[in-house]
């Protein structure tokens, strides 16, 4: 074999066995192709469940739900890009086990896979809403293309649709509900949307924006059951007996880490597949990355798992390096995320755990919806969110990174470069 001696260890492993990544979305079709970047001539085989070659989830809930974005846009690589780089890519085949010992995967149809090593980008499921009524027609929820198409469907003008969860998908969608001129209710648990990641001084933000766009925003509500007739969804009634109409119900309650094929193998497995800062799992020849990894991040010295499209095409470079031998193959990159709804578009770089900073600094206007926030601690900046305001994520990161105190008048002052600070 040319190239990169992938060295495999423990009983099983042999040279002339290929790279298996589990999971064909964007994590695993960036996997692949860093180890064709990486100069890794042997076999890579990529399996994914869906019926779809890789693609991204990003304009699900925006420029595809909208019609906007065509459907060929929204694919990681063309068709043929994985011919020409000698990827076998198995669609609609599900991984239904893991033997570690053996070093081999169990496909649903019993077939099977022998690897040197393995890497999982088995991402996440959605979370199920868990009342009455919730398995009829018309409830809907959003993670594949065609779970797209479907809520496109929906979005008629005049509509009467209902968000259940104010996080990011429960958000977008209502925008785009909005756009196609649908009339639309948001039911969320907690007191304000967005309000585990964002706060309650920046979630005030995003609810006043949909507030001013028309939606029927109702907080710290309980859905009891989905009413209607047995086959299609009429409504949804809350704990306090209120009714709310509906010809279709969104659900966006979060997702839940596709982790079960790895804890069946024996893998350490808790909020997600846990890695070192190499991606490496419990086992040495397996590797996890994306959504569903719990990676050991060196910057926080601790293990994080993040629910984002960065994360999912950064961390299989990283993953692809480390399994091909490379020792400084560390995944240290700062979490980024973006949104886009209505005219408001959003960067976020940094991390912060609910209740883990103590200040919120702003930088313009936030009710002109034009400005940039910071978390702190301790004076630290922990993470900044640049709203209507672009090209400055690169000092923000600068200034997570390097984990020193600012002066918060100065942070706040547009006068002064971020670079300064
Ligand atoms: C509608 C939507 C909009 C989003 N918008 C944004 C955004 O604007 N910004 C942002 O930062 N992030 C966004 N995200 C999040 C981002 O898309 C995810 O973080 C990213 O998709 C994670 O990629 P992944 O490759 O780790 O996992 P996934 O995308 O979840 O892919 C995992 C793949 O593995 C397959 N799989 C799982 N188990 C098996 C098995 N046993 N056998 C075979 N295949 C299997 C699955 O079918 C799936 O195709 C959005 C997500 C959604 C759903
Ligand atoms: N722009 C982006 O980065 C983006 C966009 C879309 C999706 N995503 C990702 O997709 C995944 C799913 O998004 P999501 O919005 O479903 O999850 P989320 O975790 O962002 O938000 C879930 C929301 O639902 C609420 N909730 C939970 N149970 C509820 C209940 N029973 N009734 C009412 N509200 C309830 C929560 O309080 C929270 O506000 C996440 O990983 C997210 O990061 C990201």
């Amino acid at each position: 074999m040319a190239g990169t001696d992938i060295g495999t260890t423990g009983a099983g492993g042999g040279q002339d066995r290929p790279i298996v990544i589990v999971g064909a979305s964007l994590g695993g079709a960036k996997a692949a192709e860093a180890l064709r970047e990486a100069g890794y001539e042997g076999g890579v085989v990529l399996i994914g469940e869906e019926h779809e070659r890789p693609y991204e989830r990003p304009p699900l809930s925006k420029g595809y739900l909208l019609g906007k974005t065509p459907r060929e846009k929204i694919y990681v690589h063309p068709p043929q890009w994985y011919a020409e780089h000698d990827i076998t890519l198995r669609l609609g085949t599900a991984v239904a086990a893991i033997d570690p010992a053996g070093h081999t995967v169990t496909l649903a149809d019993d077939g099977r896979v022998e690897y040197a090593k393995l890497l999982l980008t088995t991402g996440s499921v959605p979370r199920r809403l868990p009342v009455p009524g919730a398995d009829q027609d018309g409830v809907l929820y959003l993670r594949r293309v065609d779970d797209s198409d479907r809520i496109k469907a929906a979005l008629r003008p005049g509509a009467r649709i209902v968000v259940i969860g104010a996080g990011w998908i429960g958000l977008e969608v209502a925008a785009a509900a909005r756009e196609s001129g649908a009339e639309v209710t948001v039911l969320e648990a907690l007191e304000l949307p967005l309000l585990r990641v964002l706060g309650r001084e920046v979630a005030q933000v995003f609810a006043d924006l949909h507030r001013d766009h028309g939606v029927d925003l109702r907080f710290g509500v309980k859905v009891a059951e989905l009413t209607g007739d047995g086959t299609t969804v009429s409504g949804v009634k809350l704990a306090d007996g209120t009714t709310v109409a509906a010809d279709a119900v969104v659900v966006g309650i979060g997702i839940a880490p596709a982790a079960g094929l790895a804890e069946a193998a024996g893998l350490e497995v808790d909020n997600g597949i846990k890695t070192d800062r190499q991606l490496r799992t419990s086992d040495p020849d397996v590797y996890a990355a994306g959504d569903v990894a719990n990676a050991y991040h060196p910057l926080f010295d601790r293990h994080i798992r993040v629910e984002h499209w960065a994360n999912a095409l950064n961390q299989p470079q990283t993953a692809a390096r480390a399994l091909l031998g490379q020792p400084d193959a560390v995944y240290d990159r700062i979490p980024y995320f973006f949104s886009d709804q209505y005219d408001l578009g959003m960067e976020y770089v940094g991390y912060v755990e609910p209740d883990g900073y103590d200040r919120v600094v702003f930088r313009g206007d936030p009710a002109a919806r034009e400005f940039i926030a910071f978390w702190l601690s301790g004076g630290r900046v922990l993470a900044g969110m640049n709203v209507n305001v672009w090209d400055v994520t690169d000092p923000i990161r600068e200034l997570v990174r390097s984990g020193r105190v600012v002066d918060a008048d100065a942070l706040a002052d547009p006068k002064v470069p971020l670079g300064e600070l």
